[in-house]
């Protein structure tokens, strides 16, 4: 995509070139690197039409493809008129195909809002104040969703495995039995520390021994990359967001409920503890749009959601078991290099690791501090730790969408090249 200020001549006042060059350098990714010399950035987006940039491979926002960044430069539009409201409705429609629901009691919603929007969704409509849920906790983002809850008033009580694992189905069942739970919620994938949550089984195990807990997924990080089959799994919601497998730029808060979620909902004893995320607000609002109604709560954001009509619209081009597969190839592939060099993963069982990440240790002598700013340097961008008791201790590389199924761009390459001289610039050598 052509830099902004391209679009501008010397008339424009300086409050907006200022702006326009802010805008053109934040997409360069100058304001984080510093990089001087861009053209050695982006020896392998010679393909692309954005401009030179550093590859963004942290585990989401992700890199995005022309087509979707274009998406959002669409002219503007009603948001009631029939053109938006006919584009609104394809992608909730599109939505059912990619959580793989065919039951029209399921129902998607898409708001405005980041991925925590979804807990909140789930915080202020499927759990009432003194009702008990139960949180599987495996890292940074299952503590955020069990804050979220308490924020509302649910009784929570979280089952916390140790940093690079999950809560084990025995202990699960445990719990289960001995308090009646309204929601369990579980991070599919867990962007601290890349673990991987099994749903299949943890969901028919609810079933057993209480199947009237809703079973609520935090897919943020894993919708898109890793395999979620909603009607077969009997699950009752999944929140997520647009930025990362999806591949949207962020701003949409995307989620899918199932029809016992949505009675759980009508049947509240007391209203929505939320107004902007009050589910009874949009219910009808997403109804409407799908069955191509305009319909207005509060006014959504055209380009964002032409964007995730593009994205969704290329997601859907190809079977999904295909998109989940090439995710786990790569994945494999990063994994045995990063093994290769010596180091470990903070996921330790490979059961337990996501296939759109990997979270690393690092070595003993080399710190994140050190080693991410010569990473920018060489043109690839990894995240620091977050997980609060491991946090200086490891890195994290995001391996999501366009880097993955496009492997012409040569980002994963570039990015295992970069870590091995990166490692070695700080004095690491491979055992
Ligand atoms: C698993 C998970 N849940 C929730 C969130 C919160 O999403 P957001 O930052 O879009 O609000 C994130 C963000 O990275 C996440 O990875």
């Amino acid at each position: 995509m052509a830099p902004p200020s391209r679009n501008y001549n010397s008339t424009a006042s300086p409050s907006v070139v200022d702006r326009l060059s802010l805008v053109s350098g934040h997409l360069a990714g100058r304001n984080q690197t510093n990089i001087s010399n861009l053209s050695a950035v982006n020896q392998s987006r010679t393909m692309s039409s954005q401009p030179p940039h550093p590859t963004l491979l942290i585990p989401g926002p992700i890199e995005f493809d022309d087509a979707v960044l274009k998406a959002m430069s669409h002219y503007s539009e009603s948001h009631v008129g029939p053109a938006f409201v006919s584009t609104f409705g394809d992608v909730l429609s599109m939505l059912r195909k990619l959580f793989q629901t065919s039951d029209p009691a399921s129902q998607p919603f898409v708001l405005s809002g980041s991925g925590t929007l979804g807990w909140d969704l789930v915080a202020s409509n499927l759990v009432e104040a003194g009702e008990n849920v139960l949180v599987l906790g495996s890292g940074y983002f299952s503590d955020g969703f069990a804050d979220c809850l308490k924020v509302y008033g649910a009784n929570v009580d979280e089952i916390k495995a140790a940093p690079g694992s999950r809560p084990q189905l025995p202990e699960i069942e445990k719990a289960l039995k001995e308090k009646k739970y309204k929601v369990l919620t579980v991070t599919h994938v867990d962007t601290s520390t890349g673990v991987l949550s099994e749903l299949k089984n943890l969901s028919a195990l609810v079933q057993k021994v209480s199947p009237e807990t809703l079973v609520i997924v935090d897919g943020v990080c894993s919708v898109a990359s890793e395999e979620i089959a909603f009607d077969d799994w009997k699950l009752d919601g999944v929140v997520t967001a647009s930025q990362k497998a999806i591949g949207c730029p962020a701003g949409l808060s995307v989620s899918m409920f199932s029809g016992k979620a949505i009675k759980a909902l009508e049947s509240r004893k007391t209203p929505p503890a939320s107004y902007f995320a009050s589910m009874k607000n949009w219910l009808p609002i997403m109804r409407n749009y799908e069955a191509k109604k305009p319909s207005y709560f509060a006014t959504p954001s055209p380009q964002l959601v032409h964007a995730l009509h593009e994205a969704l619209t290329q997601i859907l081009q190809k079977p999904l078991a295909e998109r989940f597969s090439k995710h786990k190839e790569v994945s494999d592939k990063i994994k045995q290099r990063i093994s290769a060099l010596g180091l470990k993963q903070v996921a330790g069982e490979s059961a337990d690791q996501a296939h759109g990440m990997t979270a690393i240790y690092l070595p003993e002598n080399v710190k994140g501090t050190d080693l991410l700013p010569i990473l920018a340097k060489k043109g690839v961008v990894f995240a620091g730790g977050i997980h609060k008791e491991i946090a200086t201790k490891y890195i994290r590389f995001g391996h999501m969408g366009a880097s993955i199924l496009q492997p012409e761009r040569g980002d994963v390459e570039k990015a295992l090249t970069a870590l091995e001289e990166g490692l070695a610039e700080c004095g690491y050598k491979k055992p």
